[in-house]
């Protein structure tokens, strides 16, 4: 199977800011984008994006998941890097008609339509280097997507980081691709010598985050992660899954959690811990690697609370459950 996010939808709606206004937004073809080569968001990444999915319900209708919050988050992002501000309306009709033209293309469940929104600073002036990008280019790129991590349920090896960081620490609440390329080197580096799936950054031993997802302790009737800071992403997923286990009765804690802390409750065999966003949904991890030595997370394997929580998120995502929290956008 092709991997998460190599598929794309053949065109992609797109709209322009010129310093003072949005243009209307249009359908382009995908596979090429024209801005100058000195571009502002290329040469100083003046450039955020979103993560979001459309699910195909039993009766044929297309539902997005929680978009009032990645729109919150990209406008977040783009003012965070200077960007020119982001017409929510715009940007709202531009995923619901991108969407909309490739409803029959949403995979069944457990696939779904994997939606990126891209803002990207196109002043050409490389001299710009101190000041923002006036002009921007904005699109909604569609991606039919099954499973991020492969290998099915496989629970995840990480390695635990505790000098480096992911990215600076101003920089964690936004998605931008200069975090991710600034992870990449560790992240290779773990891959090589730990086989690790992911690292989980933990720098002075506050356990943060991984690359791509946000990080879960799951242990008995109590989930803790990490309080929201500028340092880390604010998922989505993670709202919703704290959300509905609070609604399970669970005890949802919010603080730090520093890594002598998780090593020791993970000996717990019913301990679990997971990675949570939009791509890895919620993903069981097994493993966590520190300082050379391997440490299991309970019981190794998959967990039940895990299990029951993922369900949960997924039967309001599917339209198997009731939505009672308004996050199903119709389009
Ligand atoms: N943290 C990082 C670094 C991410 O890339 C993602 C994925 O979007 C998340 C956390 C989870 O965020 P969300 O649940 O909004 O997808
Ligand atoms: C997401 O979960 O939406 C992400 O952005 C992760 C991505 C690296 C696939």
């Amino acid at each position: 199977m092709a991997g998460f996010g190599s598929v794309f939808m053949p065109e992609m709606t797109l709209a322009r800011f010129d310093g003072e206004r949005w243009s209307e937004s249009s359908f382009v073809p995908s596979d090429s984008l024209s801005f100058h080569a000195g571009a502002h968001g290329l040469h100083y990444s003046s450039s955020v994006f979103e993560g979001l999915k459309a699910f195909k319900h039993n009766d044929g209708s297309i539902k997005l998941f929680r978009m009032d919050r990645n729109l919150a988050r990209l406008t977040n992002s783009s003012e965070l890097l200077s960007l020119p501000p982001i017409d929510v309306a715009l940007v709202e009709q531009m995923i619901i008609s991108a969407v909309r033209k490739f409803a029959d293309q949403t995979p069944e469940p457990p696939g779904s339509m994997y939606v990126r929104p891209t803002h990207i600073g196109t002043d050409a002036q490389i001299g710009a280097a101190a000041s923002p990008s006036e002009t921007s280019v904005l699109y909604i790129l569609l991606s039919p997507v099954g499973n991020y991590f492969s290998g099915g349920d496989r629970p995840l090896r990480l390695l635990v980081e505790e000098q480096g960081m992911r990215c600076a620490p101003h920089m964690g609440m936004i998605k931008s691709g200069g975090n991710y390329a600034s992870a990449l080197g560790p992240i290779l580096q773990a891959k090589k010598t730990w086989q690790a799936d992911q690292i989980l950054f933990c720098p002075g031993g506050d356990v943060q985050e991984t690359g791509a997802a946000n990080f879960l302790l799951i242990d008995g009737n109590e989930i803790v992660t990490k309080n929201l800071d500028p340092s880390f992403l604010h998922g989505v997923t993670r709202d919703s899954l704290l959300t509905l286990a609070a609604e399970m009765g669970m005890t949802v804690s919010e603080r730090a959690l520093s890594v002598d802390e998780l090593v020791d409750r993970v000996a717990n065999p019913d301990c679990e811990a997971a990675l949570s966003g939009t791509a890895a949904v919620l993903t069981p991890v097994g493993t966590l690697i520190r300082n050379g030595e391997e440490i299991q997370v309970g019981s190794g394997e998959v967990g039940p609370t895990t299990l029951k929580l993922r369900q949960a998120l997924n039967d309001i995502q599917w339209g198997i459950g009731e939505d009672n929290h308004g996050w199903l956008t119709p389009i």
